[in-house]
């Protein structure tokens, strides 16, 4: 406070920022005035707008208003309300000498005051219109409390669930991820980054990030460059096309060059092939990081690659403000690649309509929110719209669910009641307060016929030392609260609790840290201490029902064979614990399909579908040496990608084919009838997959091109008619060449990625 008192007594002193003089006329033609502005900065200031910094972590308030006033600080990320950037937004326009407004970004990523289901679980849904609601409505709330960028979508491609950031992306299948970016692009941005209620969209993490060896984060990436590009890249793309204005680059290397020193991935790639035209930023300390990664000697030197790739901002990292100065004196970076990033984060600002009004998003202290927190703020009809959009039924054998609204059910399991698991990682400013658990959503669903009786029944691990790893981040609010009675004791609670149920609905699997940055995990599996209450409460002989809250896929094998039903409610957000109850109780039928292979074991990764061809294929069936198997266990995944059930069945006739042959630059149709044969109405998703019988390279066993998701009443039935075209039959082949060969193709129509309808046309 003080300082910014000091900060006004010396602005009144000193003449108006020059922006304030600007002629509105300027302001309409972009690169004029954009070009205008660059020739008024000292290379210091142009090297402040390159500085991203993280409030809170770097420097204390005072200082940050101090550097943003010098013309230090380009934008910043981390604040979550109106009245904590106005200061910062008033340093930067009404006291650096030259009034260019800052920008201000946070990860909202799913979900800003009310938490959204995980990014994995949105997947799930396959419904773009509920991902687009998702992503908008974060944009309204995020913009009313002045933030103007998000560090998001996240469309890593994730193939490996030890990956603890799998939770975060959209899963395995390049078609479906690519999609889900252009609508979480659109939702975020609007018709216009600069609308008042808009967020620029960062796309991350440029590039590859999700392909991790071994799923351990942050480390390698080695892929071969058809894989990159027919797999990995296009979301990025796609995001990009639907007009991202901003780029985060991977903590990775690729190929031994570490992403944000790689000047084939940001120049050639990324600017000249594909055309970005936005803001690159760096992930946190990346760039001080190539000095780790071994390519740069020193901050100097990290600071030279870093720029001349490309890299336009350094986030929470003081390098380019060290280095760059001396980098130019020296002759070793230019002022062009100087003047080139500076120009880009103006272009963003520009483009989020920070120019035309800086405190567009910030808007007026009279109007600022009494409580940022206030219940009118939320969208929870949204979130728990989205959240049972979500969730994928794995089992239900003798209709076990729906459950009747009548009876006693058991609820246990350290995740029944856990405000905060429910949320997953990354709930950007959502508050676990305001966090419906599966224990209060039973209550508030199931009605007064329904008594609920609850057993926490064991802690999410046993294991201190994995304890003590989740609450190392923030040791004054630990993530896990270990209830301190014996494990026995807690299980023979949840028995006795059993016992007098009707019904045993167990909600188990993994703390939200345990699926996040920096949680690459070894085993898939449900943990111990869960696990061994599993099978106490299997031994009473009630019914079993599993809600599993995780953010990948888990190794199910026991859970498959014992469980009666299982539901996947991945982390449902603020609204979870109403949606999974809406489930339970079948007053949402489950649509959802699951957009990764979940894995037998560990050791059968990676499971995805969309597998290269091999000379010696594994068949079902026909075992036997010599072919491309594990021989311990049954081969394939135990839930392949695309599996969901419903409370209905559905039915999918053979496939129509509109001709034999398709004409380059022509179309075909292939039609399906798709029935709901069972008692109760219901949607299901139809999914369209293309396997090209022959080309010049290896190909997939199959692809996913096309997918529907379609809602049906009881009895009926529906035709629906897809239409591919020559760009559905392409691919990169070894020159790197987007090409469709002539040849025979089949098309499969299916429920699954396994169970499939299929067809046979020529491309000639
Ligand atoms: C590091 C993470 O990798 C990235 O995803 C995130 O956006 C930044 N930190 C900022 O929080």
């Amino acid at each position: 406070m003080k300082m910014l008192c000091s900060l006004a007594v010396v602005a009144s002193l000193i003449s108006l920022p020059a922006l304030a003089a600007t002629p509105a006329a300027q302001l309409d033609n972009k690169p004029a005035f954009i070009a205008g502005l660059i020739k008024k900065m000292t290379l210091e200031e142009k090297i402040g707008q390159l500085r991203l910094i993280s409030i809170g972590t770097e420097m204390p308030q005072p200082r940050i208003l101090q550097e943003i006033a010098a013309g230090r600080i380009g934008g910043t990320f981390n604040t979550v309300t109106p009245s904590e950037n106005r200061p910062l937004q008033d340093a930067a326009v009404k006291h650096s000498r030259l009034g260019i407004p800052i920008f201000f970004a946070y990860d909202i990523v799913h979900g800003h005051r009310t938490v959204f289901p995980i990014s994995l679980a949105q997947a799930s849904s396959w419904d773009m219109d509920a991902i687009a609601l998702g992503a908008r409505t974060s944009a309204i709330e995020a913009s009313a409390d002045g933030i103007d960028m998000t560090f998001a979508p996240m469309v890593d491609i994730s193939r490996d669930p030890r990956w603890g950031r799998t939770s975060e992306g959209f899963g395995e299948d390049p078609h479906l991820v690519s999609e889900i970016a252009k609508v979480t692009v659109r939702g975020f941005q609007g018709t216009s980054a600069a609308n008042r209620d808009s967020l620029m969209a960062s796309v991350k993490h440029f590039a590859l990030y999700g392909a991790v060896e071994g799923g351990r984060d942050y480390n390698t990436v080695d892929m071969s460059p058809m894989r990159m590009y027919q797999d990995y890249l296009p979301p990025y793309r796609a995001a990009i096309d639907a007009g991202a204005g901003g780029v985060m680059v991977a903590l990775n290397s690729i190929n031994g060059v570490p992403a944000t020193s790689n000047t084939w991935l940001m120049h050639d790639l990324l600017r000249k092939d594909w055309g970005f035209k936005g803001v690159t930023v760096s992930d946190h300390g990346a760039i001080t990081e190539l000095v780790r990664h071994g390519v740069a000697q020193d901050n100097r030197e990290a600071a030279r690659l870093a720029i001349k790739a490309g890299i336009d901002m350094s986030m929470h990292d003081a390098l380019y403000l060290q280095e760059l100065p001396g980098l130019i004196k020296s002759g070793a970076v230019s002022i062009r690649e100087i003047d080139n990033a500076v120009r880009e984060v103006l272009g963003a600002k520009y483009d989020m309509g920070l120019f035309h009004d800086p405190y567009r998003r910030i808007g007026v202290a009279a109007n600022d929110p009494a409580d940022v927190n206030a219940e009118s703020r939320l969208h929870r009809a949204a979130a728990r719209q989205v959240a049972r959009a979500s969730m994928v039924l794995l089992e239900n054998r003798n209709q076990t669910l729906p459950l009747k609204k009548s009876g006693t059910i058991a609820l246990v399991g350290p995740l029944a009641d856990s405000q905060l698991d429910i949320l997953g990682s990354w709930s950007a400013a959502g508050v676990a307060r305001q966090a419906i658990t599966l224990r209060q959503g039973l209550r508030d669903v199931a009605g007064d016929k329904v008594r609920v009786i609850y057993a926490r029944g064991a802690n999410i691990t046993n294991d201190e030392r994995i304890v003590e790893y989740l609450n190392y981040l923030d040791t004054d609010n630990p993530e896990i609260i270990q209830d301190k009675r014996s494990p026995a004791d807690m299980i023979a609670e949840a028995v006795k609790v059993a016992e007098e149920a009707d019904v045993i609905v167990a909600a188990v699997g993994e703390s939200r840290g345990m699926s996040h940055e920096s949680s690459s995990r070894t085993r898939l599996d449900i943990p111990a201490s869960q696990r061994a209450l599993l099978e106490a409460l299997k031994a009473t002989g009630k019914p079993l029902v599993l809600v599993l809250m995780n953010g990948r896929p888990l190794e199910l094998t026991w859970e498959q064979a014992h469980a009666d039903a299982v539901l996947e409610t991945w982390f449902s957000g603020t609204e979870g614990g109403h949606a999974i109850a809406d489930v339970l109780f079948g007053d949402y039928n489950p649509s959802g399909k699951l957009p990764v292979s979940f894995p037998r074991s560990v050791g059968q990764i990676p499971t995805y579908y969309n597998r290269l061809r091999v000379g010696r294929p594994f068949v079902e069936g026909k075992p036997g040496n010599y072919t491309s198997q594990y021989f311990e266990e049954k081969n394939g995944p135990l839930y392949p990608f695309g599996y969901g059930l419903s409370y209905t069945d559905f039915d999918v006739s053979p496939i129509t084919l509109s001709a034999p042959a398709m004409a380059r630059k022509g179309k075909l149709d292939a039609s399906v009838t798709v029935r709901n044969t069972g008692a109760r109405d219901g949607e299901t998703v139809l999914q369209l997959y293309i396997h090209d019988e022959a080309a010049s390279v290896v190909r997939p066993e199959k692809e996913l091109k096309d997918f529907r998701k379609v809602a049906l009443k009881a009895g009926e039935s529906r035709t629906v008619r897809f239409t591919l075209d020559e760009d559905d039959l392409k691919f990169f082949n070894a020159r790197l060449q987007h090409v469709a060969e002539a040849g025979q193709f089949a098309v499969q129509i299916g429920l699954d990625s396994e169970n499939v309808q299929q067809a046979v046309f020529e491309l000639r």
